[in-house]
């Protein structure tokens, strides 16, 4: 399964096994990793989720949609590399990603 990396605002760091086809948001939520609250169960409408994909990997994802898009803005501190992880699905090419949280969803 791929790995995902998550790296908290604090230096934490997680590595967590995804299944393909779920999202960077549900396996942390299943992980237990902190940062990322999900309030929405990842219907894109609360932005919680929030975190920042690593430079390297941008490229590698499609671009956010328009409603994903819009909710950034609700986001704290959005950067040019920020993305709503219930909205990245996770494959085999994404085997090593590194997302960076957040200091905090609100
Ligand atoms: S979990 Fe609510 S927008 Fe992602």
């Amino acid at each position: 399964m791929p790995k995902i990396h998550y790296i908290q605002h604090d230096g934490g760091e997680f590595e967590v096994e995804a299944a393909v086809g779920t999202t960077v948001m549900q396996a942390a939520v299943d992980n237990g990793v902190d940062g990322i609250l999900a309030e929405c169960g990842g219907c894109c409408s609360c932005a919680t989720c929030h975190c920042y994909v690593d430079e390297a990997w941008l490229e590698q994802l499609p671009e956010p949609d328009v409603m994903e898009k819009g909710l950034l803005g609700c986001a704290l501190e959005p950067r040019d590399n920020s993305r709503l992880s219930c909205q990245i699905e996770v494959t085999e090419a994404l085997d090593g990603l590194v997302v960076r949280l957040p200091r905090a969803q609100y």
